[in-house]
């Protein structure tokens, strides 16, 4: 009677905290499902179509759809690899740090088993699931200094004003994020360097470290949104360009970011009597108005 009362009492103590265990997503579709944000379309559809079209919306893909993640997966092809699939854990993918922050915070271990094995079995529909959707901008990386300015709220959305109610159902309130329209929102994700804060460093963005060192430092004063988000109809662009899977957009781009001076000259040099020889001097000078390298990594 003891022993039964006393895993009774055990059972009570251990319940609320499985409870806390079981708001994390232990799937990739549990983890899919608390970043959805299918429900913004219904109201903000000019800013979804953009997003839908933009690598933050197929952040695990890769160009071209090349799921770039797998050697991550496969035994033998990285120090970070496992053995098998099933004994992968959220460290064997550095990479969640930028191109799916919710997994650090809000996944276990089962969801990273779970995604090598759809890398291995290279199925697309899975992973294409995982997306920096509106939801992981606009709350989970809206709040920089959590020590002073709190850790983003559940049901609340951030962005450029207050709006006491939002007619979101389950987003009820926008609060002013201090850095919606500053670079740091975007250099959270866009790389200083190497990332030496894990057991094997990784390098993959750098672009945020050449903007600060190579274009304020040099008096550059734009944010990335002011040239990445310039307004379409009244609103930010939320394509958010270069889509490197439009290759004639891309091009149209690039052509306008980069200019190639180039100026000859061809002359004679007399060497000595009757030794004429044809010279030429080729000045060539590329510039390039991004506000960083390109490009990029
Ligand atoms: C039922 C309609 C509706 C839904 C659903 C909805 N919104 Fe809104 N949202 C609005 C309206 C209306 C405004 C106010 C527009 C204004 O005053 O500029 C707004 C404002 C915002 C703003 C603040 C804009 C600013 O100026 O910074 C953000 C950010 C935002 N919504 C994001 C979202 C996201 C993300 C979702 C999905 C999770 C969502 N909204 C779902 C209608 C909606
Ligand atoms: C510091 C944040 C960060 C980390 C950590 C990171 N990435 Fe990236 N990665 C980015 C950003 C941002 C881009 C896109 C912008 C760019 O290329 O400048 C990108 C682009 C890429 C690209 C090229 C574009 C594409 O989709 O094909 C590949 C491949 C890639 N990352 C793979 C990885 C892998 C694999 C890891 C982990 C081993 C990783 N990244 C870790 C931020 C990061
Ligand atoms: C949560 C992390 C995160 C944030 C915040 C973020 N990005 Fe990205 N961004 C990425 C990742 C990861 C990719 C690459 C996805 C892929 O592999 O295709 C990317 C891709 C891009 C691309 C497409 C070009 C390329 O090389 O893939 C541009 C441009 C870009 N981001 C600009 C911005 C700007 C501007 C901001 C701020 C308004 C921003 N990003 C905020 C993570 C982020
Ligand atoms: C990569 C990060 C990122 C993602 C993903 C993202 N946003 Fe934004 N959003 C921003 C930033 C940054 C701004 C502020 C731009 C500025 O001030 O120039 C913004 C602005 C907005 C605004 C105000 C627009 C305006 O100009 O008045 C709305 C509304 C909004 N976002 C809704 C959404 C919705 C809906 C989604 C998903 C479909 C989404 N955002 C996805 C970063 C993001
Ligand atoms: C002065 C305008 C300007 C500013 C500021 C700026 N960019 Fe860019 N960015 C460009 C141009 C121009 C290109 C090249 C043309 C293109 O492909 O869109 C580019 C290209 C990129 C690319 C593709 C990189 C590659 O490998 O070719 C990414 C990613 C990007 N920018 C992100 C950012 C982020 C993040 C910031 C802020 C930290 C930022 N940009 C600030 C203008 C700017």
């Amino acid at each position: 009677m003891r022993i039964m009362l006393l895993l009774l009492i055990a059972a009570v103590v251990v319940m609320p905290l499985s409870n806390v265990e079981a708001q994390k997503a232990k799937s990739i579709d549990e983890l899919a499902k608390m970043f959805d944000s299918s429900q913004c379309k219904s109201c903000h559809a000019e800013i979804y179509a953009q997003w839908e079209n933009s690598h933050h919306a197929r952040s695990l893909m890769g160009v071209q759809d090349g799921l770039m993640m797998t050697p991550l997966a496969k035994k033998g092809s990285t120090p970070f690899s496992p053995d098998d699939p099933k004994k992968a854990t959220l460290k064997t993918f550095p990479c969640f740090k930028c191109h799916l922050p919710q997994a650090v915070a809000h996944a276990e271990d089962s969801f990273a088993v779970e995604y090598a094995e759809a890398l291995l079995a290279g199925d697309k529909a899975k992973v294409g699931k995982l997306k920096i959707t509106c939801i992981v901008c606009h709350n989970e990386k809206a709040i920089i200094h959590k020590l002073s300015d709190g850790y983003p709220e559940k049901g609340v959305l951030y962005g450029s004003k207050d709006i006491a109610s939002h007619p979101d159902a389950t987003f009820k309130k926008v609060k002013k994020s201090q850095i919606m329209d500053h670079a740091i929102m975007c250099g959270q994700c866009h790389g200083l360097g190497p990332n030496l804060e894990f057991e094997n460093p990784v390098q993959c963005a750098t672009l945020y470290g050449s903007y600060e060192h190579n274009y304020l430092s040099k008096g550059g004063q734009q944010q990335c949104q002011e040239c990445h988000m310039q307004k379409i109809n009244g609103k930010a662009d939320h394509l958010i360009a270069p889509n490197w899977n439009d290759l004639e957009g891309t091009k149209k781009l690039l052509q306008n970011a980069i200019a190639m001076d180039v100026q000859t000259v061809g002359y004679e040099w007399l060497r000595k009597g009757g030794d004429l020889r044809p010279m030429i001097v080729v000045n060539t000078k590329i510039n390039q108005n991004a506000g960083h390298r390109i490009p990029d990594g």
